[in-house]
């Protein structure tokens, strides 16, 4: 039978409609970072289905939403007139950004849209006066997202909707600290038609026109009715096809740095190993030469007296004019090993009668406040960033958290604040509500990343934050260990949950647990702390800025400890560095010894990352007070501390 001569039956007939078609456009932008990816097919689908003849963008970041209306007239030729309007700055909810981002959409736009679209450089409002009242079919609002400046946008907009105007609202299903369009979506869509997703951070349409495009008013007519389900669940569908590839690309770009790193890194080996072959050869040298001979019972002494030994080579030092090392902290008793030395565990030497180890006992209970029962209205918040985080591991530590919020009996007061610095993961952990999100600012780092979150929390009026690792676990009882201790130094001290199975080498005290700086896997961070310190210094990207926070709140007379009693299950401490990590580990160690005056350090750095052929990082930070500095020891390499094996 000839296929041609048979009738498509109906149904078959809608799967090639090409009514459809927008729907599944690939689009233009591609790689590029958005939370908006999920929208795309259905803005294409809108705008050849409305057909506006003037369509404005309030926020367009690097073009992900307005290529998707723009190749919608493009392609079906409409006779729409576009505007991209945004100062291409950010703003504190997206995060700033350089002047890049508007340079590449730029280039991307004058090849693909001049002939329709213009772009705006400037604020919504100063835009305001370019257009007529009652000219502008689709507004698209996605600035600031706070209730107040959204609700600005609105209604300083709403007089250039035409009849036939439709506004969409993007993120109006985000309801954390600081974000309001949930807020005035609810008000708006009471007075005007609609029709709203939830999935990527939701979008909602008003039709606030009195004669809506035909395509709108049907929309509007089956938003809540079965229609409209089965409708949202198959956008909803259509949507993972990009955000899961806009996931993918972010986790390509860090492969392809890996690579980098990897081709640089073994350039790097094989420089070494001829190194190490030409050092053999010379210490065969010195084997064979008469003196090392001679100098044989000297050394057997030594052997047999490590005391001895010792007290010659500190003797040695203080002759060169060496300062000894010291651990300079408020800690009392912690030693001062020699730079590099690998030590036995050693217990605090504490003088008095045996029974004394019944006051011990008591200073560590004091010290880890046990005679607190946590209060179910303390107000926490649990912040987590994810990069390239897997799946199973961010809902393992989002319900770990979920568990410890429980057993600490915070109610309605504790939360979970997740922003994505790489990938979107709100499909991951779609319809947890204890979730709150920040939008996403692209990849801005450790620091900055959990100082978007800390102030979050705070303003939202937490009083500890708890910065978590993606990749670890809180112990159920770990909030409940780190709130008491939080409590026995009144809400004062940086307090580290000891992670396990690997627990981190440096040193301690056993009795008050105070230790030279506190790691940020997990780690509670009090308002008070975060108030006088400014949090975690942003010049840092990753690595070393807990060490740096750290230090600056010992100086500034803050408690940093260790709370052995919180548990944080977080099995990397000793994983083989990756080359990209060891860098990176390099390029924040001259960041942190610019800032405290540390130019060996430094300079053993640069020498380092040169080797690596490895640019420097040209960061300079501002250097802290020199009375300051008596706190930092670079004397342990990257162990910042000395180590208790
Ligand atoms: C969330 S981003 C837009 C995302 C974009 N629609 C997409 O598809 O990914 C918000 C943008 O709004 C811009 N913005 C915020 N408030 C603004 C204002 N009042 N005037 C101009 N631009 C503003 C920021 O510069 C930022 O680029």
């Amino acid at each position: 039978m000839d296929a041609r001569s048979v009738e498509p039956s109906l149904s078959l007939h809608r799967l090639f409609d090409s009514d459809l078609a927008p729907l599944f456009w690939v689009p233009e932008r591609r790689g590029r970072d958005s939370t908006w990816w999920g929208h795309v097919p259905f803005a294409q689908w809108l705008t050849c289905a409305a057909r506006p003849r003037v369509i404005v963008e309030l926020g367009t970041y690097r073009g992900v939403s307005y290529a998707a209306f723009c190749e919608a007239v493009r392609r079906e030729k409409l006779e729409t007139q576009c505007f991209a309007i945004d100062t291409w700055q950010g703003d504190e909810q997206s995060s700033f950004y350089d002047d890049s981002v508007y340079e590449e959409f730029r280039e991307f736009h004058d090849a693909h849209y001049a002939a329709f679209s213009t772009m705006l450089r400037c604020s919504f409002d100063e835009a305001l006066p370019r257009f007529d009242d009652g000219s502008v079919d689709l507004l698209h609002i996605d600035g600031l997202h706070s209730y107040e400046a959204v609700r600005h946008d609105f209604e300083s907009w709403l007089p250039k909707l035409s009849r036939r105007g439709v506004v969409l609202f993007h993120d109006i299903h985000v309801h954390w600290p600081g974000f309001g369009v949930w807020q005035l979506w609810r008000e708006l869509k009471k007075r005007h038609p609609h029709f709203e997703f939830q999935h990527s951070c939701g979008l909602g349409l008003l039709a606030v026109g009195s004669a809506a495009p035909q395509a709108v008013a049907e929309l509007c007519a089956i938003g809540d009715t079965a229609e409209g389900t089965v409708l949202r669940d198959r956008l909803t569908f259509l949507a993972e096809r990009w955000t899961t590839e806009a996931g993918l690309s972010q986790k390509l770009a860090g492969l392809s740095e890996v690579e980098a790193a990897q081709r640089a890194a073994e350039k790097r080996m094989v420089e070494a190993e001829a190194k190490a072959a030409e050092a053999t050869a010379r210490l065969q040298e010195v084997y064979a030469s008469t003196s090392w001979r001679l100098l044989e019972p000297a050394r057997r002494l030594g052997r047999s007296h490590p005391g001895l030994a010792q007290a010659v080579r500190r003797g040695a030092m203080l002759v060169r004019g060496r300062r000894v090392p010291q651990f300079h902290s408020p800690v009392d008793g912690l030693g001062d090993a020699e730079p590099g030395a690998i030590e036995a565990p050693r217990p605090v030497e504490r003088r008095g009668p045996p029974e004394e180890s019944s006051i011990v006992v008591a200073e560590q209970a004091r010290a880890l406040g046990l005679q607190f029962q946590v209060s179910g209205r303390r107000s926490v918040a649990v912040g987590i960033i994810t990069y390239e985080t897997d799946d199973a591991d961010l809902r393992r530590v989002v319900s770990s958290a979920e568990v410890a919020i429980g057993r600490a009996g915070l109610g309605a007061e504790a939360r979970v604040l997740v922003l994505d610095n790489g990938a979107a993961t709100d499909e991951v952990t779609a319809g947890n509500k204890a979730i709150c999100r920040l939008q996403s600012a692209g990849n801005v780092g450790f620091a900055a990343g959990h100082n978007r979150l800390m102030e979050a929390a705070f303003a939202a009026g937490a009083e500890i934050y708890v910065a978590a690792n993606p990749d670890g676990m809180l112990h159920p009882d770990a909030l409940v260990a780190l709130l008491q201790m939080s409590q026995a130094s009144d809400d004062r001290a940086l307090i580290e949950a000891a992670q396990f199975p690997e627990e981190h080498p440096k040193i301690y005290d056993p009795v008050t647990f105070d230790t030279p700086w506190a790691s940020g896997a997990c780690l509670a961070i009090p308002r008070a702390v975060a108030k006088a310190t400014g949090g975690f210094d942003e010049t840092f990207f990753m690595y070393c800025e807990d060490v740096d926070l750290s230090w600056r709140a010992r100086a500034a007379g803050f408690a940093v400890k260790i709370c052995p009693r919180a548990l944080f299950l977080h099995p990397v401490t000793n994983r083989p560095q990756t080359p990209r990590t060891g860098l990176m580990y390099r390029q924040s160690g001259v960041i942190l010894a610019r800032k405290w005056g540390a130019s060996g350090f430094e300079r053993s750095m640069l020498q380092q990352l040169q080797q690596a052929g490895s640019a420097p990082s040209d960061q300079q930070p501002q250097p802290v007070p020199a009375e300051w500095r008596r706190v930092a020891d670079f004397s342990r390499l990257f162990s910042f501390a000395p180590a208790r094996w």
